[in-house]
């Protein structure tokens, strides 16, 4: 996508506060001195078999960006591909039920979508946004002696590649589907009380490749204490098995020249952090006087979250994991 992106003519809105030149989570749009938009919109075709839960965890997923940049979501659009024949109606409208539970839940507005027949089912949403023009997390920002935490465990892309095998337990896929399906609205208003420096959500470059954009925007070194980040257990022994999605060796080749892993970290855990996320957690660099407060707050409020590292000036290697 950068590839592309980096072909299209930068125009020149001053309104626009965040753009396609980074590589952030949403766009951002300025109305006035208090308001501003936030977009986005993703899709992806079938993660789980239930119809149900697909569409719970498309809308997760979509929010998640707005969510990640501080921002409120207010409103959806519906944007699918669903096959003219062979599969029956009511699994799309299954599919939107599962979506629609999930955007009341995040207080969102349906407002319509747009479908194209497709041999492939994809499914998720356009999602917009409201945010303060002062107030917009990047990945940009993150500060030497910042700490890093994470709100949701890894292993999802693992698991549900496992699912596909018939490799996963019963008990683990439950588990990812809570994972997934969780919205990260609690994690991003509790971050929004305290001194975050840099945010981003975890999603298909895993957390070590979310972390190295953060690193690069922020020009800072981040430090990954991979004993620290939580996981899915499961996830580790289907690793071990290598069971492992692609884009874990293809994020890995686009990161390696500017990464160092200590070689006391055994290659399954490894893997688990360039594991691919859906609707993943945010990755929040933040004050390391607030990590106490923070990690309080966030327990309370059922949100798993966990200090993984911390920030160094930009020296050496972009990240290093120990
Ligand atoms: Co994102
Ligand atoms: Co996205």
């Amino acid at each position: 996508m950068a590839q592309v992106l980096s072909q299209i003519p930068r125009y020149k809105h001053p309104e626009v506060l965040v753009g396609y030149d980074t590589a952030d989570d949403a766009g951002v749009y300025k109305i006035d001195e208090e308001r501003a938009l936030v977009q986005t919109v993703d899709f992806f075709t079938p993660i789980v078999d239930d119809p149900h839960l697909y569409g719970c965890i498309a809308a997760a997923n979509s929010l998640s960006d707005v969510y990640a940049m501080g921002g409120t979501p207010i409103t959806a659009m519906a944007i699918t591909c669903f096959p003219e024949k062979g599969v029956d109606l009511q699994v799309l409208a299954d599919i939107m039920k599962g979506g629609a539970e999930k955007l009341h839940e995040a207080g969102v507005a349906l407002l319509g979508g747009h479908s194209v027949a497709d041999p492939e089912i994809k499914f998720g949403y356009s999602v917009t946004g409201l945010i303060h023009p002062g107030r917009i997390f990047t990945n940009a920002g993150a500060r030497p002696g910042d700490v890093l935490v994470l709100t949701k465990p890894l292993g999802i892309g693992i698991l549900t590649s496992g699912i596909k095998f018939n490799k996963t337990s019963q008990e683990a896929a439950q588990k990812a589907i809570e994972v997934m399906s969780s919205l990260n609205r609690s994690a991003a208003e509790i971050m929004m009380r305290y001194n975050c420096h840099a945010v981003t959500d975890v999603t298909g470059n895993g957390l070590l490749g979310h972390a190295f954009e953060m690193a690069n925007a922020s020009n800072a070194t981040l430090h990954i204490d991979a004993g620290k980040v939580p996981y899915i257990a499961e996830a580790y022994d289907l690793a071990k098995a290598g069971l492992l999605p692609r884009t874990v060796a293809s994020t890995w080749k686009m990161i390696q020249p500017f990464t160092e892993v200590s070689p006391d970290v055994p290659e399954p855990l490894k893997n688990i952090l360039l594991d691919p996320q859906t609707s993943g957690g945010l990755l929040i660099s933040l004050d390391s006087k607030d990590l106490h407060g923070i990690l309080e707050e966030m327990s309370r409020s059922g949100v798993q979250a966990a200090q993984i590292g911390h920030v160094k000036p930009p020296k050496g290697p972009r990240i290093l994991v120990q």
